[in-house]
């Protein structure tokens, strides 16, 4: 069966970026990397891309202002340019209205620093510690309008160890993000995952 093409969207770093890249190698892989795209120009991730010969793009939202809905077509068109069939969120920081959402129903995952649906949104580690949980973690999910929200494809658990501090406990966080994102790609990418609840079910969750 011929490989899923797949786009990964970061914002920064681009460290699940780059543990999408090297699983994609593998030639049993069922989906291979074909385009990385930042909404940021200056986000490190680009050049890690480029060093590994994938075509990077970048749709800089700060030039369509406050309008979203210009921003998500000019994304959603380098996307349909690249014939991408699957999108990997990667640390990509902006909340996707419903319209692109929906365009990407089913075939679009976002990976999240914690074991949803406990902390979604930002800052996961520190609120982990104040809670005072005795487990964390990192869950990839396919996207739904609802932000970190949506059916759970990996999820790993952490031990939140005395001393930790928000850098040690999210780099323990990481290694299990670098291992469950190709595992959860593979997944979609062979179609053993599929998003079967109805549009008006994903409409209520709004
Ligand atoms: C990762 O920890 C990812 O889970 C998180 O951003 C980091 C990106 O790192 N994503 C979110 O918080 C999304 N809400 P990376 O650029 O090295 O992959």
């Amino acid at each position: 069966m011929a490989k899923k093409r797949v786009a990964v969207l970061i914002s920064g770093r681009g460290s699940n970026m780059a543990a999408l890249i090297e699983a994609a190698k593998a030639p049993d892989y069922p989906a291979e990397i074909v385009l990385v795209v930042s909404n940021r120009p200056q986000a490190p991730g680009l050049s890690r891309a480029r060093d590994a010969d994938i075509a990077t793009a970048v749709v800089d939202h700060t030039l369509f202002g406050e309008n979203r809905e210009t921003f998500e077509r000019a994304l959603d068109a380098v996307l349909a340019t690249y014939r991408i069939e699957l999108v990997c969120l990667a640390g990509f920081m902006r909340r996707l209205s419903p319209w692109l959402v929906g365009r990407w129903r089913g075939r679009m995952l976002n990976i999240h620093p914690s074991l949803l649906p406990q902390f979604k949104g930002l800052d996961t580690h520190r609120r982990a510690l104040e809670a005072g949980v005795k487990e964390h973690g990192a869950t990839v999910h396919l996207v739904v309008p609802e932000l970190d929200s949506g059916p759970i494809i990996a999820q790993e658990r952490v031990p939140v160890l005395a001393g930790d501090t928000e850098q040690t406990l999210a780099a323990r966080v990481l290694e299990t993000e670098h291992r469950i994102y190709p595992r959860a790609l593979r997944a979609l990418a062979e179609g053993r995952v599929r998003l079967e609840s109805s549009d008006q079910q994903d409409m209520q969750r709004l």
